[in-house]
């Protein structure tokens, strides 16, 4: 059985998976298409780590996405796709579209020297090329390594090298709201220091002048006008690389986190088929970005290894005005609405004005992503877009377990404002305190970590398995540690209440405050900076700097500027500090630790309960920091 249609069921489920994983995985996994089948379905330990699922099998993920779908839905819309301004012509793509258009891009990127095992590197505006380009590396075994497209050229270029990606595909620009993005000229320049480049694809979207280096850029619409839309599958080992996706942790530069085909393949279906109860011929939109974990498990493979209908949408919530998400979803009849709470919070601060002229009948299940959401923000979403009809299913993952893992199942589990609820069938959490012991039983709180594998865990940090090790599998033995605090309610619900390492969410992204820190410091009149997050309405969290200056005689408002230059230089606007204090000093241990602690507090406005500052080396610059508090 597939799906799961009640609580007891849930139940049930949730036991099986957890007595025998083995059998319970392999059942969902049975009812996908294999060249061949797994000689064994489990091998792991969390010890090297190495984990390993579907041992022996062969697959390839794009037969199971499209091929397999054919005769029967050769003429449904797998995507509408709506453009940045409402008033150009949208796009509809059937699933034999679809696969056309990727069996051709298949064969421009083999055309271009492309094998399996090569990198690929996507950085691309949200146009149906994008989820084309994705599905065309899966084909033909390419790993593809898609970096969102806020990205600076710098962020580019260090992601492009750490796994030597060959190919690059781009568009000229893109549009967000009312801006209109260079991307060509970023790659441009992420180029001059990615000497593994050997092609670059461009899509035209933009038309924006853009210059061409002969021998190396092609433009992707010269390329497929005689590519063949004939293109086997490359035949995978369940254990290769699907893709690399860089994400920030709390020290050092981004990690690649590795998926593979076959796991990261079952288990992305199973949770999108329980979570959101998808039914046949519904309308599915989530807003989120490809360039994140959220639109590579839940837009672009998710949905079609479901068959479903899904909207892409190019823009902005807020362009041309605060209803757009509104009219999108009365447009296209969407079913199913999955948003980020940062989104939600920005729309409820427009008013509902912008909510009233439209229907939003259409909706069935509401999806939070990304962050906690607050109650206020719940309340809101639950009130003026579900109308009390739709379940809100706030559904907590990572980009490291390639799936969602805590959740409600819609209109099946009930559920309770700010808690993820219950942990879907074969996923075994656990709080620990800080030694790692396991804190049993309901009403407590703890680090939340999952003491078993599932098919879509982490397999590696791309080209250092250490790192992947010191990173989620060293803190507590034995365990994947997540880095989120949580609680667990009599009900035994879980509520995540926020990372309790040194990364930050901002607006739902995740951004280490080493990252921060490194970008602020290349600017030359910085000596040291200190990072934390603090409580943004909007955004969940915000961005405080504590910054040392030799520079006495600098312009306030100048080093601001030129510290925001640099940080979107290095990293890109979305790690802009909100905050910027100057500070003389930082609280330091004797041992020369940073006390984030108290800079935290401060940042947060708490000015008076700061706790023990009697280990500082010198606790007056408490004080001064204190004084110069940014409100
Ligand atoms: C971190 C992962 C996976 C989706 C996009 C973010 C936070 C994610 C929730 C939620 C509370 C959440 C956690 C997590 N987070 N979803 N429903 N409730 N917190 O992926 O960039 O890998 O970030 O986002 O802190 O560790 P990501």
């Amino acid at each position: 059985m597939l799906r799961i249609t009640s609580i007891e069921e849930y139940h049930s489920e949730y036991k099986k998976s957890i007595d025998n994983p083995e059998q319970f995985w392999a059942e969902k996994a049975e009812q996908f298409y294999w060249q061949k089948k797994w000689d064994e379905v489990l091998r792991w330990n969390f010890d090297e780590p190495k984990i390993e699922w579907f041992v022996g099998g062969k697959l390839n993920i794009t037969e199971n996405c499209l091929d397999r779908h054919l005769p029967t839905r050769a003429n449904q819309i797998a995507y509408y796709w709506e453009p940045n301004n409402p008033n150009e012509k949208a796009i509809e793509l059937t699933y034999q579209q679809l696969y056309e258009q990727v069996c051709k891009f298949s064969n421009v990127l083999k055309n271009n020297d492309a094998k399996k095992g090569d990198r690929i590197c996507i950085y691309m505006p949200m146009i149906p090329e994008l989820t084309i380009a994705v599905l065309a590396c899966a084909r033909i075994g390419a790993i593809h390594s898609v970096v969102f497209g806020g990205f600076s050229a710098t962020s580019l270029s260090g992601r492009i090298q750490d796994c030597d990606c060959n190919i690059v595909i781009t568009s000229d620009g893109g549009y967000r709201g009312a801006k209109d993005i260079p991307m060509k000229q970023v790659v441009d320049e992420a180029l001059e220091l990615c000497p593994s480049v050997k092609k670059v694809v461009v899509v035209e979207r933009t038309k924006t002048p853009i210059t061409m280096l002969e021998g190396r850029d092609i433009f992707w619409s010269n390329e497929m006008q005689n590519a063949s839309v004939n293109c086997p599958a490359e035949i995978m080992d369940a254990e290769d690389f699907l893709f690399i996706l860089y994400t920030s942790g709390s020290t050092g530069k981004p990690k690649g986190v590795v998926h593979t085909c076959g796991g990261y393949m079952v288990y992305t279906h199973y949770s999108f088929q329980n979570v959101f109860q998808y039914n046949e011929g519904e309308v599915y939109w989530c807003t989120a970005d490809i360039g994140w974990i959220t639109g590579h498990s839940y837009i672009v493979y998710a949905p079609l290894l479901a068959g479903a209908t899904s909207v892409i949408f190019e823009g902005v919530p807020t362009y041309p005005n605060a209803g757009r998400f509104w009219e999108i979803i009365d447009k296209y009849n969407v079913n199913i609405f999955y948003t980020a709470p940062t989104a939600i919070r920005a729309l409820e601060a427009a008013g509902v004005d912008f909510v009233k002229p439209y229907k939003l009948n259409s909706l069935r299940i509401l999806g939070s992503v990304g962050e906690p959401i607050n109650e206020e923000a719940w309340n809101w979403y639950n009130e003026h877009i579900g109308k009390y009809n739709c379940p809100i299913v706030d559904t907590w993952w990572q980009t490291e377990t390639g799936g969602i893992l805590i959740s409600p199942l819609a209109g099946i589990t009930k559920t309770k404002p700010c808690f993820a609820t219950l942990p879907l069938p074969g996923i075994q959490p656990v709080l620990v305190d800080e030694k790692g012991n396991e804190i049993k039983g309901n009403g407590v709180e703890g680090n939340l970590c999952v003491k078993f594998p599932w098919p879509s865990i982490i397999r590696t940090t791309y080209g250092d398995n250490e790192r992947c090790k010191q990173n989620y599998f060293a803190t507590y033995p034995n365990l994947y540690f997540t880095g989120d605090g949580c609680k667990r309610d009599d009900d035994g619900y879980y509520r995540i209440t926020g990372r309790v390492d040194d990364v930050m969410n901002i607006s739902g992204h995740r951004i280490g405050t080493a990252e921060v820190e490194s970008a602020i410091n290349m600017h030359i009149d910085i000596v040291e900076s200190a990072v934390v997050g603090y409580q943004h309405d909007i955004k969940g969290q915000g961005i405080y700097a504590y910054v040392i200056c030799v520079n006495k005689q600098k312009d306030v408002e100048m080093l601001r500027k030129e510290i925001l230059a640099e940080v979107t230089k290095t990293i890109g606007a979305i790690a802009k500090p909100d905050k910027i204090q100057i500070v003389s000093g930082l609280p330091k241990t004797r041992s020369g630790k940073i006390m984030r602690r108290i800079l935290r507090k401060v940042a947060e406005g708490e000015l008076h309960n700061l706790g023990d500052i009697s280990t500082l080396l010198d606790p007056s610059v408490v004080e001064e920091i204190k004084l110069g508090v940014i409100k």
